[in-house]
């Protein structure tokens, strides 16, 4: 029997979950809010699995009050949701939503009344589409645009935040938002990619440095993917194409944050960011973070391909590859996380990390009042357990947050893939707390939870 207990993380682990506006608020057009390129995105048919689209998702605004409580009754004493820029600023710029803010004051007074610290994130991807329709992330003005954004949160929330994170995955929303075009905005191709990287990059410490000015007392952060890379064979090239996706998944916004520029000698192809350089961008991309965001999922497996240019490097698919998988076709891959965890622990300048998502989705079914999700439930303590091991090796890891709370909007694939610790019906709203999410009370609980190696 191996036994995994809470209190072996120490009392200072941070133990949470996490969300995003988008995926949970609903409210779309309520009390002001503008449009985000989300709304326009999932109105065109074809985009989203079903075209199905976030309108309600799980109706979060108005449902809060009763989610949170539910939080606390399961003891989960940290909550990571962000905010939404068009609720706040409808146009991207310009006028403040004093309705929008009062959402948020209410959202945040609430969790603090009932002793859930709120970590906020100011951007998980839902622009104002009145700032796409300028060129969005591809124009320079979002620097100027998302400085005044987060001024705005930094004045109105930060007396009661003290945990921000600037950025919610950049290489997702750039790379499949502004190169694949399967989110939104559904820009697609370099010619839109390197600009919107090289403005998320600079926006990336631009938005710490202005969290910093206004609170000084406030731990900043910001979020990245993180996926272990290996090569299919040890073939020399399989390993440099292993080498290159390495680059562009786990460093591309890394090191700039971090002072050591763009990967450029191993991604030549992202020298064309020298097009949209401006003077004294190599100072401006770097930003002193006092912890990063971690979001693992999963590991990539890499052959090298002719036929993908730039990179010349192509995934192997989990489906391919006899490994169990979740439903987004990703492989249950425990260990990626301890690899991760040491890969950026090795960064000197990275002085804590908070792995702020893990997950994962798999087939559930609500039968008489209960979702038996031992998938999800060995998932997430496999884990924990690798967290553990890092934190045994001296990597400074030193909180977890499980993506998510309740079943939500799963951007392209709309609501199939459920990632929550508790159940929702999309029809009538109503919540059903998974066995995950009486496995992670008990966990935060402090109460052994005993298991045997195999299961
Ligand atoms: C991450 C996103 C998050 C969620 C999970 C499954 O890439 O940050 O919003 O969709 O994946």
């Amino acid at each position: 029997m191996h036994t995994l207990n809470k209190n072996d993380f120490g009392p200072d682990f941070r133990w949470g979950v996490s969300t995003a506006a988008y995926q949970t608020e609903g409210g779309h057009d309520a009390d002001g809010k503008g449009l985000s390129v989300w709304d326009v995105f999932t109105r065109k048919k074809g985009n989203i699995f079903r075209n199905q689209h976030g309108n309600t998702a799980c109706d979060f605004y108005r449902r809060y009050p009763e989610d949170l409580q539910l939080m606390q009754s399961l003891h989960i004493p940290n909550f990571r949701f962000s905010l939404a820029w068009p609720r706040i600023i409808p146009e991207g710029t310009g006028v403040v939503n004093t309705r929008g803010l009062d959402y948020y004051h209410r959202l945040i007074d609430q969790c603090l009344q009932l002793g859930i610290e709120p970590w906020v994130t100011l951007y998980h991807w839902d622009l104002p589409y009145a700032l796409e329709r300028k060129g969005g992330w591809t124009n320079r003005d979002v620097v100027g645009w998302f400085g005044e954004y987060a001024e705005t949160c930094a004045q109105a929330f930060g007396d009661r935040v003290k945990h921000w994170m600037v950025l919610n995955e950049p290489m997702v929303f750039t790379g499949a938002g502004h190169f694949l075009g399967i989110h939104a905005p559904g820009r697609r191709w370099l010619k839109n990619f390197i600009p919107a990287m090289h403005h998320a990059a600079v926006c990336q410490a631009e938005g710490g440095r202005i969290l910093r000015t206004h609170l000084p007392g406030a731990r900043i952060g910001t979020t990245f993917s993180a996926s272990s890379v290996q090569p299919l064979t040890e073939s020399p090239r399989d390993s440099q194409a292993a080498v290159r996706v390495d680059a562009l998944l786990n460093r591309l916004f890394l090191e700039p944050a971090l002072g050591l520029g763009y990967p450029v000698q191993t991604l030549p192809f992202l020298n064309r960011v020298e097009k949209y350089w401006r003077s004294g961008d190599d100072r401006k991309l770097a930003f002193d973070f006092d912890f990063v965001g971690l979001q693992i999922y999963t590991r990539e497996i890499i052959k090298h391909s002719w036929f993908m240019p730039f990179i010349n490097a192509d995934l192997v698919k989990a489906a391919k590859r006899r490994v169990p998988l979740t439903l987004m076709g990703w492989e249950v891959y425990p260990e990626s996380i301890y690899q991760m965890l040491r890969q950026y622990a090795a960064y000197p300048r990275v002085k804590e990390i908070i792995v702020t998502e893990n997950g994962s989705a798999f087939e559930d079914t609500l039968q008489e009042g209960r979702v038996q999700d031992d998938r999800r439930v060995a998932y997430l303590r496999d884990h924990i357990r690798q967290i553990k091991r890092a934190r045994a090796d001296g990597v400074p890891v030193n909180g977890y947050f499980v993506w998510t709370f309740t079943d939500n909007f799963e951007w392209a694939e709309g609501y199939r893939p459920r990632f929550g610790l508790v159940h929702v019906d999309f029809e009538t709203q109503q919540r059903t707390v998974k066995d995950s999410g009486r496995w992670y009370q008990s966990l935060m609980e402090g109460r052994n939870l005993n298991f045997s190696p195999s299961g």
